[in-house]
């Protein structure tokens, strides 16, 4: 399979980590992942811009425009000509030798793009069924905004759910719920959409951006507030999203049913929306053809 390297478009084998890598050896990095949709890149731009955010938030120049960056990330879309998958793209801080913590001086030390396209499709079954969680505590650091590539917190956090036989995690700080392990986290009580605030303790969904918007249409009232382990478990409905699964019920929690233990009728009329949103889009994108 084809990647991008920097600037090259070349087979994988050929691409080389250098072991001095600061992304390799720190983690020190951050990376987005896009759908594609029909050969197109859904909120391509939300998630430049998201890159570009975390980019400042590590204090990394990047060494591209966004301009740039999205001709490299569609040249490898036409050269790998996959219709519906995902692209992730990642940069790291660059090779600095020798190994040092402190960060390299960046006129000097080129950040290292790589990015590689899977194919991907929907989880209809997990959709139309919902998973079951368990509730995990959320030890992750005070960045989460930032999509860094050290995501060890959040890979404990979905093996502990899955070593005690559930499929996901809702996190849990300080008795308040934040998200998922790798998702955004949504309750529904008495008709309204609950789901954390923006900050340091999550991740700006660029699927929570689109829910924002659906649901204005739809006329369905979102808080955007902290809730806790005791609201989820008292709620109606519940969900996570994020752009590659976009939106999956969760029925259970801690082998408590959410609601009737049942994908919801708010969450069911989110996820059609969402849907008839990426048709419209790949419609339009069609019609420029
Ligand atoms: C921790 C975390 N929260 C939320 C999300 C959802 O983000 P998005 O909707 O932009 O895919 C992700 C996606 O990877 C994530 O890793």
């Amino acid at each position: 399979m084809k990647v991008l390297w920097n600037e090259q478009i070349i087979d994988e084998s050929k691409v080389k980590i250098d072991l001095e890598d600061r992304g390799y050896q720190f983690g020190d990095g951050i990376y987005e992942v896009i759908r594609i949709y029909d050969g197109c890149m859904y909120m391509e731009k939300e998630h430049l811009d998201r890159f570009w955010e975390s980019a400042q938030k590590i204090r990394m120049t990047l060494p591209f425009t966004q301009v740039e960056l999205s001709q490299r990330l569609h040249r490898l879309a036409n050269e790998v000509g996959i219709e519906n998958g995902r692209i992730y793209f990642q940069v790291t801080r660059g090779v600095a030798k020798p190994r040092l913590h402190d960060f390299p001086d960046s006129a000097v030390v080129q950040p290292v793009l790589l990015a590689d396209i899977q194919p991907v499709s929907r989880p209809s079954v997990k959709q139309n069924l919902g998973i079951r969680a368990g509730f995990v505590e959320d030890r992750r650091w005070l960045h989460c905004d930032i999509k860094s590539i050290s995501l060890l917190g959040n890979l404990l956090a979905l093996d502990e759910a899955k070593q005690k036989g559930f499929e996901e995690a809702v996190l849990l700080r300080e008795g308040f719920v934040t998200e998922a392990s790798a998702s955004n986290l949504w309750m529904v009580k008495d008709g309204i959409l609950y789901t954390h605030p923006d900050g340091q303790l999550i991740l700006p969904g660029i699927t929570k951006m689109k829910i924002r918007e659906l649901t204005k249409a739809l006329g369905i009232e979102v808080k955007e507030v902290a809730f806790t382990k005791k609201e989820l478990l008292a709620a109606d409905e519940c969900f996570k999203t994020s752009s590659v699964a976009e939106i999956v019920p969760i029925i259970e929690i801690d082998k408590q049913k959410i609601g009737d233990g049942m994908p919801g009728k708010v969450t069911k009329r989110i996820l059609k929306a969402y849907i008839e949103a990426i048709n419209l889009f790949v419609q339009a994108h069609r019609n420029e053809k």
